[in-house]
């Protein structure tokens, strides 16, 4: 056999030794990821990002796939489930060598395995599949970004229920949640943890220093390098835990819908985003509000103008609202250029961002500002905000607009209140809040102070129009069918609050 021959087999061998190793879980896993041994239910991985969860979970299954005939793979969408979990690089498809390679059935969302072991494939966006369904193994991926999270983790709870040992593996970047906090402190829970740096070795050196330029040093960096779970920011207007607890999965009726936008001038690389978010009212007299849509962009004008447009229609939204101190008229003639018979609202940030803000936060306070699903990017945004902070957080902003829009929006007493409400008069604003949501009122006429205020309550509904004195009292209003319009409307106000000079507000 000649030298060059000789050195091509020689070649061929290790390639194919190396490709052997690759799928030598055995010998290639760090400590922190074999499969535990020990009495446990769920094994709990919390590590930053890139540690190599993905891959810890699919070898786990692998593991398991030997020996078990139900699995469960639970991903945060399908395309997560799909492209991650199953056909991703770190996924179940690529770490099992030919002989081993289970068939996967997209349409079936299932794999079968040589051995006759069957996977079923879940969405954390569609908690209602996983009903009834049982399993002897689960994992669960990024378990933190789940959108039905509590419903979910319900069901896959109530499934593991087949075999001796039922067992999950959940591999995610942590969280403030709730859920990872109860797991984590639950005796049957096998905990480990991991950083970013110890899977340096196998990482791209682009994706290396891209996450850690983007992460190191910062509050956040500490989540998803090094996987700690953070307690709430003490400066911020928000708590992830707070908009945990009102999250829902379904949209009540609404009496008005918003498409707020918070635009960005340039559509560079380096420009801000554009905020576009969609919320709703409800109908209750303290009516509720709900997060429908974020769908911010970084993209030129007419980009972002295109969505807000289809977001506008596909939403059924009654108007659509815009920061207008950013070329106000420049946003109103590109919207119209998609849709000239768009209705549209500038509104201008005179009042400075806490001051927007702060009622926002107020109103989800108490409960009644729900997310519809999650909105991770727009989350981190809220509950990273601190007041005073450099930096623009686009997509907090727009929600701010949304929000504070529906509360001012056919309801200009509501804007006038909010207004009031800043100037430190706490007390007497809750007063006024019980008398006022809900009712739509002119705007202040008179003043007589200081003692009493005196304000014209024409009978008009969200967009202005006229409605009759019953439509008034079913919309929870305070005006009684007996009255004519327009209905002076007193209220005491002890300490000449209202009677200030509008300049001192
Ligand atoms: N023990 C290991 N030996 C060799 N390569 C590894 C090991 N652990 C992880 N890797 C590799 O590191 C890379 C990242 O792994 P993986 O995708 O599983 O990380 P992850 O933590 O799920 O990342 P993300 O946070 O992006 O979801 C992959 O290329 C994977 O093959
Ligand atoms: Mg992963």
């Amino acid at each position: 056999m000649s030298d060059r021959k000789l050195a091509d087999r020689l070649r061929e061998a290790v390639a194919r030794r190396e490709a052997a190793g690759r799928f030598d879980w055995d010998r290639m896993a760090r400590s922190t990821q074999r499969l535990p041994v020990g009495n446990w239910r769920n094994w709990l991985i919390l590590a930053g990002r890139g540690w190599g969860k993905t891959l810890t979970g699919a070898q786990t299954c692998r593991i398991w796939a030997r020996e078990f005939p139900y699995i469960a793979l639970v991903g945060a969408t399908i395309e997560d489930a799909r492209d991650i979990m199953v056909e991703g690089p770190s996924g179940i498809l690529s770490v099992c060598p030919n002989h081993e390679r289970p068939a996967y059935y997209p349409a079936k969302h299932s794999l079968e395995w040589p051995n006759g072991c069957k996977m079923s494939v879940f969405t954390a966006s569609e908690p209602e599949r996983l009903r009834g369904k049982q399993f002897c193994k689960l994992w669960a991926d990024e378990l933190a970004s789940w959108p039905y999270l509590r419903e979910t983790w319900d069901q896959c709870a109530f499934g593991l229920r087949l075999g001796k040992n039922p067992q999950s593996v959940i591999t995610t970047t942590p969280k403030p949640l709730n859920l990872l906090r109860s797991l984590l402190h639950n005796r049957t829970t096998y905990v480990t943890r991991g950083s970013t740096y110890e899977n340096r070795d196998n990482l791209a050196e682009q994706f290396f220093s891209e996450i850690i330029n983007r992460f190191e040093g910062t509050r956040l960096g500490k989540q998803e390098l090094n996987a700690e779970i953070l307690s709430d920011n003490p400066g911020a207007l928000w708590t992830l835990a707070g908009i945990e607890a009102d999250r829902v999965m379904k949209v009540p009726d609404l009496e008005r819908v918003v498409v707020a936008i918070d635009p960005s001038g340039t559509s560079t690389e380096a420009s801000d985003e554009c905020g576009i978010v969609v919320a709703g009212r409800d109908g209750q007299r303290k009516p509720h509000f709900y997060v429908l849509a974020d769908l911010s962009l970084r993209g030129s004008p007419e980009t972002w103008a295109r969505k807000a447009i289809l977001a506008y229609h596909a939403h059924g939204a009654d108007r659509v609202i815009a920061e207008g101190n950013f070329g106000g008229d420049m946003v109103e003639s590109v919207l119209r250029n998609i849709d000239a018979n768009v209705s549209f609202k500038k509104v201008t940030a005179s009042r400075g961002k806490l001051i927007r803000a702060e009622p926002v936060a107020a109103l989800y306070e108490q409960h009644r500002v729900h997310h519809v699903g999650v909105f991770e990017a727009l989350e981190e945004q809220m509950v990273n905000y601190v007041p005073g902070s450099p930096g623009s957080p686009d997509r907090m902003d727009a929600a701010v607009w949304a929000v504070s829009g529906l509360m001012e929006d056919g309801n200009p007493f509501f804007g006038w209140l909010q207004r009031w409400k800043s100037d430190k008069d706490k007390g007497e604003a809750e007063a006024m809040e019980e008398i006022a949501p809900g009712v739509t009122l002119g705007a202040p006429q008179t003043l007589i102070a200081p003692g009493t205020i005196t304000v014209n309550s024409p009978r008009t509904d969200h967009m202005g129009n006229p409605i009759s004195a019953a439509e008034a009292a079913r919309r929870g209003g305070i005006v009684s069918t007996q009255t004519p319009a327009p209905v002076p409307f007193r209220f005491e106000d002890p300490h000449g609050v209202l009677s200030r000079p509008a300049a001192r507000r």
